[in-house]
């Protein structure tokens, strides 16, 4: 393993992007290799198995790919997939649930911590337990208007926020003091969820907690990065234009260009069409 591989980090879409932006900051000498799954977005409603399946493509290829560690930038399947898949791989591999109930046990004083995210996740209980055996009661929202708007561009729509307000009325009726967003897109929604919430309540993004677990791993490891800085790579199976377009804005930087990455539904072969040319990689 090369010091200067990339930190592989994979989402559905553009909500990883909140994890990596977070990776810059924490880890600066570290490169990125990125895969939104945008052809197959949103993961939030869809079956246990599916979210399995496409995890056990998706890390092969970061790995392939060069990835020395895997940060799981998606709640839905570090909730659904990672119990499931983490020693099937040789290299790292961190996800946002304990993170991100650790984050928001710290955070509460009344014990009441709400929680948005997708109905995949809200679903798997994974959160509510952590949180429950954290001692702290846990009243967990799902939210499936929200995704596929921010993933088309919508943030600040109207549409966004009558959703935001019905999503959050529950949690507010609760009393809860704390909101945890357990979704990567939902970052991108913060300030208008503060807005709605008030000063009083406070929002916890697992990405700082997340990011900082991967920075203990490579640094027990001796695999930070020290030398030069490598280039940030991004893919996604759907179209790498509305990706960057929508990424850049939500980021406010500009994205370096997307390459499309199709990966194969029967096993762990993958094929990336680059310069309009279809390449077969070797099977794993
Ligand atoms: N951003 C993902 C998550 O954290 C997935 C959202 C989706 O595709 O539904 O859960």
């Amino acid at each position: 393993m090369k010091l200067d591989q990339p930190i592989g980090v994979f989402d559905s879409g553009v909500g990883g992007l909140t994890v990596a932006r977070e990776i810059w900051r924490q880890m600066p000498r570290e490169s990125l290799l990125y895969f939104g799954d945008t052809g197959r977005v949103p993961y939030g409603g869809r079956p246990p198995e599916e979210i399995i399946r496409f995890s056990r493509q998706i890390i092969p290829f970061l790995m392939d790919e060069g990835a020395k560690l895997v940060v799981v930038a998606c709640n839905t399947s570090s909730a659904l997939a990672l119990p499931h898949i983490r020693g099937e791989f040789s290299v790292p591999i961190v996800g946002l649930i304990e993170p991100g109930a650790g984050a928001a046990l710290v955070a509460s004083r009344n014990g009441k911590i709400g929680m948005l995210a997708t109905e995949g996740t809200v679903k798997s209980g994974a959160y509510q337990k952590a949180v429950e055996d954290g001692g702290m009661q846990a009243y967990a929202q799902a939210c499936p208007a929200l995704v596929p708007l921010i993933e088309a561009g919508q943030v600040g729509s109207p549409e966004i926020h009558a959703a935001l307000e019905g999503y959050l009325e529950p949690l507010r009726s609760a009393g809860a003091d704390t909101v945890l967003l357990a979704c990567t897109h939902y970052p991108f929604l913060e300030r208008e969820i503060r807005a709605i919430m008030g000063p009083g309540v406070k929002l916890v993004d697992p990405a700082e907690r997340v990011v900082a677990r991967a920075r203990e791993i490579l640094t027990a490891g001796g695999l930070l990065n020290t030398g030069a800085r490598g280039e940030d790579r991004f893919y996604v199976s759907g179209d790498p234009g509305d990706f960057q377009k929508v990424g850049s804005r939500l980021l406010g930087t500009v994205l370096p260009g997307c390459s499309k990455a199709v990966l194969d539904e029967s096993g762990r072969r993958f094929f990336v069409p680059a310069e309009g040319e279809m390449k077969w990689s070797k099977k794993l």
